[in-house]
């Protein structure tokens, strides 16, 4: 949101604010304190005081114990109850536990409550809210992956615990501890994940509110009380933790911040639980967070954070850096990293999540960590309500992590090829004019770009799907003037429905009940860009189809075939709500409470988008793009995200990286940062970095804020736009290599950009690094220059192949882990090519990738070090638009160099017979693009005096020429073969 560093759009909005109630007093900068610390969040205190006092106490015994004779194993599946002994009279609470073991190799272990479960609860205030715990989390959230290992077995049974073998040749073991509880997930005989480890397992139980005559306060309650009360930051609790706990009641039935109440009907229900994994070092995942990738320990200490992470999806305008704070979206996937070995868990809870992280050896044990002395990583896991239901992976390596996370969660969807392609965004282009200016400006300089957006500012007063009428009075006209050179526009459509009378939109709304309602079950009113405004509840199908019907062209008057969607403030967004959103109290379709569902809303809402695109016009079959800024797990499957509103300077351009790298691993890759900083204006050195950083981000937009000088690329000046263009059309070039890595990221979750711990999991020195990066499977190593005035980059070299100068084809001199400076002055993006790849690119420089689409390829060979190793890459190539890939109307090819058979070859990736694809009309057409040149560098030397290459391909054999240029002053030998005279989509193979 942006009630801040914006006088214009203050001033356009005091009027509004002037309405709001004298609790609610805007900010006018990023405050830290308009949201949560732990300690203001009363099931987080709670659950911190309750980790206190277990770990400080010589005997802490965890009251969680499962009932021997109540379980069962059958079919890959135990069921059974936890008891909680909550008294001293040792009264219990059931807690239903299902320990399920998938064929993936994947375990899950989900706790419910039985009073629950059965509706036995009272609910305060008259609350509508249902009394289960929320149980729909997996039916958004997971498409794939839960059939149950039939072939799991118990290994071991007595009154004391169960042992059960699974995973891929029974490699895996859960010891399932009774008394107290606990669970010890073991690969090859070896400790990897324990669960309640540290007894700080916290089911929250249901219990009336029993109303006590006020006791005067203690000192010692009001510690860790959890209450607003900005004096309790930093107390200890001095308490002697060897005595029983009286517990903090202070926040179970109400509580407030910000001026907001909200009712708690249920009272107290958080699930908390420590997941330990043992002999690990590095923790990554959870995104997203404006930190490090590897994420830092959260109980004060040097460096460390004082807060727990936290996962609340919320419109932090103006973010801080290297914080723990929530933004816009959440992931609660993490994994655990050690040399050759990677272990996960996935938390699916929706409800507001704290994860606390602390490092060090087993105090109590430190033998029982079974790997030498190795630091271990203690996280403890804490969500509002909900079920407490984990996955959990145990690897070995990075890509199984992702592979096995989004076998549930999904892959991401093949995108719109015009979609990695570059977008020209700002807050606002303002009128039909000023967009074909830019349009017209960037041909002019000769810098490529697919896609102009629109923010808030198109339509009518904020009333969405109509627009402006005096800016934008034929937009028909102009999506067709854009769409003559294959460009698209993207308009912004919120949640937010504006609260007027002439507006048809909110009134249907309104009518069908397809609002999110308030506590007492009558719509939702609060404030956002339109002014007092309507939430749709993307939770109802009802209101999804209808949603969706809003998309049609004939509904969305001005729109056509090139009109993409761009939905924001998802969170969502609410000016006057507690911490910028909505009361936790609200009630969604099914009468679920938004405290339950608060992180999955961004994503029914880009989901409910998502399905508008594709059906505006019966008949038309084409792949949807929406842009999100809130996001869930599983969000992947239907949107590309950016990570909001940043800043224009060099601290946000360098935390961009890992934030980006963060999405990548939690099965999201489809990220990028605004280019240039949201709020400011960057100078030109800094923009023009941001450019050459963005080009390397898989989803690559500029965007800037409404009171930000204007910035498009060519506005800058020599050698600025000289320097930004070559960013375009570098990224331009690669375009099909980028494609290729999003076919990949479809297949198997792997991410787009990948840091050293994914590509080189050996390597213990890479295992931090988050500044530079590998480009799918291309061998590109990027490490773009993010401070000022920097004219040099360190760059660490994983292993000990060749890497050559992108740009100059000089080799690097080094050898495995070293690190190497790199010049970089402004206009060089250092990027080296590591030796034994080969990838595509599309070297004829155009206005946008539609006009490439029948370019002819260009296959850069970075030849291996050792000649024995064959060089490998391949391409990926569709229509990138429709469908049909699903069918098989793709290409997709394997290139091998083999420097020692002195063969370059291409075949079908998937070994595919090329005749057994009945080919549809793109398929036929491709049969004209073919690869146009080959460079190979670090070509041998006795290829010197060579002129021309044997080609052969479908049958005939033919000569194409090539030039050899010897190496050089540290630069590599290369040779080029031109006119090559092969189909991209057929079987050739060259021979030097
Ligand atoms: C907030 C978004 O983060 C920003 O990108 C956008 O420009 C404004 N909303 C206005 O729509």
């Amino acid at each position: 949101m942006h009630l801040s560093g914006s006088l214009s759009s203050w001033t356009a909005y005091l009027g509004l604010l002037s309405a709001l109630s004298a609790t609610f007093a805007p900010a006018v900068a990023v405050k830290e304190h308009d949201f949560k610390k732990c300690h203001q969040s009363g099931f987080c205190a709670r659950n911190r005081a309750f980790a206190d006092h277990a770990l400080a106490a010589s005997s802490w015994e965890s009251p969680y114990n499962i009932l021997a004779d109540a379980g069962s194993f059958k079919d890959g599946q135990y069921q059974g109850v936890v008891l909680k002994t909550i008294n001293d009279a040792g009264e219990t609470v059931r807690l239903p536990i299902t320990i399920s073991f998938l064929e993936s190799g994947t375990a899950r272990v989900t706790v419910d409550e039985e009073k629950r479960q059965k509706g036995e609860i009272e609910l305060r205030h008259n609350s509508k809210a249902r009394k289960e715990r929320y149980n729909e989390a997996e039916n958004w959230v997971i498409v794939g992956g839960l059939a149950l290992d039939k072939a799991a077995k118990v290994e071991q049974e007595d009154k004391t615990q169960l042992t059960v073998k699974y995973g891929p040749s029974s490699k895996f073991e859960a010891v399932i501890k009774f008394s107290p509880f606990s669970i010890d997930f073991k690969r090859d005989g070896q400790s990897h994940i324990k669960f309640n480890e540290q007894g700080l397992l916290n089911v929250e139980h249901w219990r009336p509110k029993v109303d006590k005559p006020a006791e005067p306060e203690k000192e010692d309650d009001a510690a860790d009380s959890g209450n607003e009360d900005e004096n309790n930051e930093g107390k200890e609790d001095k308490e002697t933790k060897e005595e029983p706990k009286k517990e903090d009641e202070s926040t179970w039935w109400e509580e407030s911040f910000g001026g907001n109440t909200d009712t708690k009907p249920r009272g107290p229900e958080s699930v908390a639980l420590d997941i330990s994994f043992i002999g690990y070092e590095h923790v990554f995942g959870i995104p997203s967070h404006a930190g490090p990738l590897s994420l830092k320990q959260t109980r004060g200490g040097d460096g460390n954070y004082q807060e727990p992470y936290r996962m609340y999806n919320a419109d932090v305008f103006e973010y801080i850096l290297d914080s723990p704070m929530t933004l816009y979206g959440s992931i609660p996937f993490m994994q655990a990293h050690r040399k050759d070995s990677s272990v996960g868990v996935f938390w699916l809870n929706a409800a507001e999540t704290w994860v606390d992280i602390t490092k060090g050896k087993d105090a109590k044990n430190p033998m029982a960590l079974g790997v030498k002395s190795k630091t271990s990583t203690h996280t403890h896991w804490m969500s509002e309500s909900g079920l407490l239901d984990v996955f959990v992976f145990l690897g070995p390596t990075p890509k199984d992590l992702t592979a096995k996370f989004t076998e549930l969660t999904g892959t991401t969807a093949m995108p719109q090829e015009f979609a990695i392609g570059y977008h020209q965004c700002r807050w606002n282009y303002i009128s039909e004019d000023d967009v074909k200016e830019v349009d017209r400006k960037m041909d002019k300089f000769k810098m490529p770009y697919d896609v102009i957006w629109l923010d808030i500012e198109y339509s009518d007063d904020k009333k969405y799907f109509a627009w402006d009428k005096h800016s934008f009075p034929n937009p028909l006209d102009m999506h067709k003037q854009l769409d003559s050179r294959g460009r698209k526009i993207v308009t912004i459509n919120d949640p937010h429905i504006k609260n007027v009378d002439n507006y048809p939109v909110v009134q249907e709304l309104k009518s069908k009940g397809f609002g999110v309602l308030n506590k007492d079950g009558n719509i939702f009113e609060g404030w956002c860009w339109p002014g007092s405004s309507h939430w749709l509840d993307a939770f109802n199908p009802a209101a999804r189809e209808w949603w969706a019907s809003l998309f049609n062209y004939d509904k969305f008057k001005g729109t056509m075939e090139n009109t993409f969607i761009w939905n924001d403030m998802n969170e969502p967004s609410v000016f006057n709500g507690p911490e910028t959103t909505m009361p936790k109290d609200n009630l969604h379709h099914g009468n679920w409470e938004h405290r339950d569902v608060h992180n999955l809303n961004g994503m029914t809402f880009h989901n409910a988008t998502y399905h508008a695109l594709l059906s505006r016009k019966p008949g038309e079959l084409r792949r949807p793009f929406v842009l999100t800024r809130s996001f869930f797990a599983g969000s992947q499957r239907a949107a590309a995200m950016w990570t909001g509103d940043n800043q224009a300077d060099w601290g946000h351009l360098a935390a961009s990286i890992p934030m980006v790298l963060s999405q990548g691993i939690s099965g999201f890759p489809f990220s990028g940062a605004d280019v240039g900083g949201f709020f400011g204006n960057p100078d030109k050195d800094l923009l023009t970095r941001w450019y050459q950083v963005g080009a390397f981000n898989p989803f690559f937009r500029a965007h800037a804020h409404i009171d930000a000088r204007r910035r498009e690329p060519y506005l800058h000046g020599e050698p600025y736009t000289t320097i930004i263009s070559a960013a375009l059309r570098l990224r331009y070039s690669l375009l099909p290599s980028w494609y290729t890595a999003f076919r990949h990221a479809h297949l198997d979750g792997s991410p787009i950009i990948k840091p050293m711990f994914y590509t080189h999991p050996s390597e213990e020195a890479g295992f931090a690094l988050d500044d530079q990066f590998f480009v799918g499977t291309t061998g590109l190593l990027a490490k773009p220059v993010v401070e000022k005035d920097k004219t040099s980059v360190d760059i660490w070299i994983p292993d000990g192949e060749a890497y050559y100068d992108y740009f100059t084809y000089d080799v690097i001199p080094t050898a495995k882990g070293k690190t190497v400076t790199l010049d970089a002055p402004l206009e060089k993006i250092p990027l080296l090519m590591r030796g034994g790849h080969i990838f595509a690119r599309r070297d004829i420089p155009r206005r946008s990738s539609a006009l490439m689409k029948w370019d002819d390829y260009t296959l850069v060979v970075a030849a291996s070090k050792d000649a024995k190793t064959p060089a490998e890459g391949d391409l990926y190539v569709d229509d990138g638009d429709s469908f049909d890939f699903q069918q098989g109307q793709y290409i997709h090819r394997r290139f091998v160099f083999d420097a020692a058979a002195k063969t370059l070859s291409s075949v079908d990736y998937e070994g595919r017979d090329s005749e057994a694809v009945k080919e549809g009309e793109w398929m036929k057409k491709m049969r004209s693009v073919g690869v146009d040149k080959v460079i190979i560098v670090g070509a041998p030397a006795s290829w010197a005096g060579k002129k021309t290459v044997t080609v052969e391909s479908e049958g005939k054999t033919w000569e194409a020429k090539m030039e050899f240029t010897p190496a050089e002053k540290g630069r590599a030998a290369f040779a080029v073969v031109r006119k090559l005279g092969v189909r991209i989509g057929a079987d050739w193979k060259v021979v030097f």
